[in-house]
């Protein structure tokens, strides 16, 4: 049954999780030659593009074959994750822009204070929220109250 995000057509309901160290091009390539409906990426730091790091870069090919397909944003501050998205917006063949806000990972929600440690901070998520709507057509929030629940952070 085909579907919507937004005005994003999606063929089917079978949709790629976003998987750090899993969802690279050759697998998405792959998942997607079995006629997957929405393709997800790795994520990817904001930091990490706003200061031009190149493995970050590779990471960011992605080819029309895929379309329709979703980057996934890792961070959690408002000035560097709105940049980042609108160089992707603007550099790739992203159709959506996908910030992740339920990685329980310690790393992620310790160091950063992203993944799903933005869960804790509604007024946060709500400025950043506002900030990237304004530059991408489709923003999409990939978030967990449950697994934030689980490392203790609300
Ligand atoms: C190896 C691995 C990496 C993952 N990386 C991410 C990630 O970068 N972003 C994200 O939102 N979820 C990530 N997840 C969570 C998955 O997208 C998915 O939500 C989770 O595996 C639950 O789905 P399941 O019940 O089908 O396993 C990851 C999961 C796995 C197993």
């Amino acid at each position: 049954m085909k579907w919507k995000i937004g005005n994003v057509e999606i063929d089917n309901q079978i949709a790629l999780a976003p998987m750090a160290g899993v969802c690279d091009f050759s697998f998405r390539t792959i998942v997607k030659s079995m006629s997957c409906g929405l393709i997800e990426t790795e994520m990817v730091s904001d930091k990490a593009i706003m200061y031009g790091n190149w493995k970050t870069m590779e990471k960011l090919y992605m080819t029309d074959y895929e379309r329709p397909i979703s980057q996934q944003i890792v961070g959690s501050d408002l000035e560097s994750l709105t940049f980042a998205s609108k160089f992707i917006y603007e550099n790739t063949n992203a159709d959506i822009i996908d910030i992740n806000m339920g990685c329980p990972v310690v790393k992620v929600t310790n160091r950063s204070k992203s993944g799903c440690a933005l869960m804790k901070d509604p007024n946060k998520v709500k400025s950043i929220v506002e900030s990237i709507v304004d530059i991408v057509p489709i923003l999409y929030c990939r978030g967990s109250t449950c697994q934030a629940l689980g490392q203790n952070l609300l």
